[in-house]
């Protein structure tokens, strides 16, 4: 079994892919600069699998590092989770979002090909599909189309990037996993999204509200069409999602391969707060607030793909990734 680099493996969803690979007896380093995750990470992935791994603070800007960790590393993979991925601020700084992430990818990519790396796993998104014309998104859709900020582009411009380079190496391998929207966290409650700043994506508002450290939340629009007249979206819980890039990575084989990663099915705004107090007992205060340009109704995914292909399936609930949450909340 090869070694594994994961870029940006302290993050959210890095360090619970981290996790399960350790878990499964590879042997994974991390590359990452901490902008938006902490060190301590690395002793709560050692107190959870017994293996603290190679870790290399390092920006993947930085060309000249990112060359000597490949040099040192002998990686048979790369797991590239490393991005700025906030997208309302990606609209406010779009330069900062395509240097790093376009630019670090490159970085990335280069310094495979100096030393013969010929697997990787890029964390893509839903947002590509741009607005798909349908409620559930199939890997076979146009992507890159109607995208309506920065950060979904940069995600649209890597995928393609990387079908380039497989194009151009017929041995370099390409999987490029499309997340819907993850939630939850290791069950230890250890470990969870810990953003640095203000999120926007719904889970870690509601967490931030719970925590006082915001007074309210504010549901973007309960007039849609939807069974509930909020936005309905494919919560994945993070573990099911590491579990994903696990078995992409063992069935890799030359070329492109593309998956969306989701449940394929949609909960509303409503019914999330509803699972949170659920979980908290709590009420969770909330305010309704005019819908957000650019939101779909509902974006689902089709998840037959990698069901068929990979043998792999979403099993946690999002009954669970509350559970998860509220554990990981009281822990921290
Ligand atoms: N969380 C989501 O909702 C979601 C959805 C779809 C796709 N994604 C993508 O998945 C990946 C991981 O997301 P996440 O939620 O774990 O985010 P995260 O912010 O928790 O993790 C990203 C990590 O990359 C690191 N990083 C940022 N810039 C870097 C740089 N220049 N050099 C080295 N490291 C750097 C950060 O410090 C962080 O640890 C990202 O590429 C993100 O765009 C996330």
């Amino acid at each position: 079994m090869g070694k594994i680099l994961a870029t940006g493996g302290t993050g959210y969803i890095g360090s619970h892919t981290v996790i399960e690979l350790i878990k499964k007896g590879y042997e994974v380093e991390i590359l990452d600069n901490l902008f938006n995750s902490k060190i301590e990470v690395l002793d709560k992935i050692e107190k959870i699998t017994g293996v603290k791994p190679k870790f290399h603070e390092v920006d993947m800007l930085d060309a000249e590092n990112v060359e000597k960790v490949f040099a040192e590393g002998n990686f048979d993979t790369v797991i590239h989770f490393a991005g700025l991925k906030a997208v309302g601020e990606s609209v406010e700084k779009p330069l900062e979002y395509y240097k790093t992430n376009i630019d670090g990818t490159l970085n990335i990519l280069n310094s495979m090909k100096n030393n013969g790396v010929k697997k990787i796993i890029f964390s893509s998104s839903a947002t590509i599909y741009g607005d798909p014309g349908q409620p559930q998104c199939v890997e076979t859709l146009e992507t890159g189309r109607e995208l309506t900020n920065p950060y979904g582009k940069t995600k649209y411009m890597i995928e393609e990037i990387l079908k380039d380079a497989a194009f151009a190496d017929k041995e370099l391998s390409v999987t490029l996993l499309r997340y819907f929207n993850p939630v939850g966290n290791h069950e230890s409650g250890l470990i969870g999204e810990d953003p640095n700043g203000i999120p926007n994506n719904l889970m870690p508002i509601i967490m931030k509200v719970y925590k006082k450290e915001i007074p309210e939340l504010s549901v973007f629009g309960d007039d849609y069409d939807t069974r509930d007249g909020s936005c309905i979206r494919d919560y994945i819980h993070v573990v099911d999602l590491a579990n994903g890039h696990i078995l992409a990575m063992e069935k890799m084989q030359p070329g492109v391969s593309i998956y969306n990663l989701g449940t394929g099915n949609g909960t509303t705004v409503f019914e999330m707060i509803k699972a949170f107090e659920n979980a908290s007992g709590e009420k969770l205060p909330y305010k309704i607030a005019p819908r957000r340009a650019g939101d779909l109704p509902v974006l689902t995914a089709n998840a037959e793909k990698a069901e068929k292909e990979l043998g792999w399936r979403a099993t946690h609930t999002v009954e669970d990734a509350m559970r998860d949450t509220i554990n990981f909340l009281r822990n921290a």
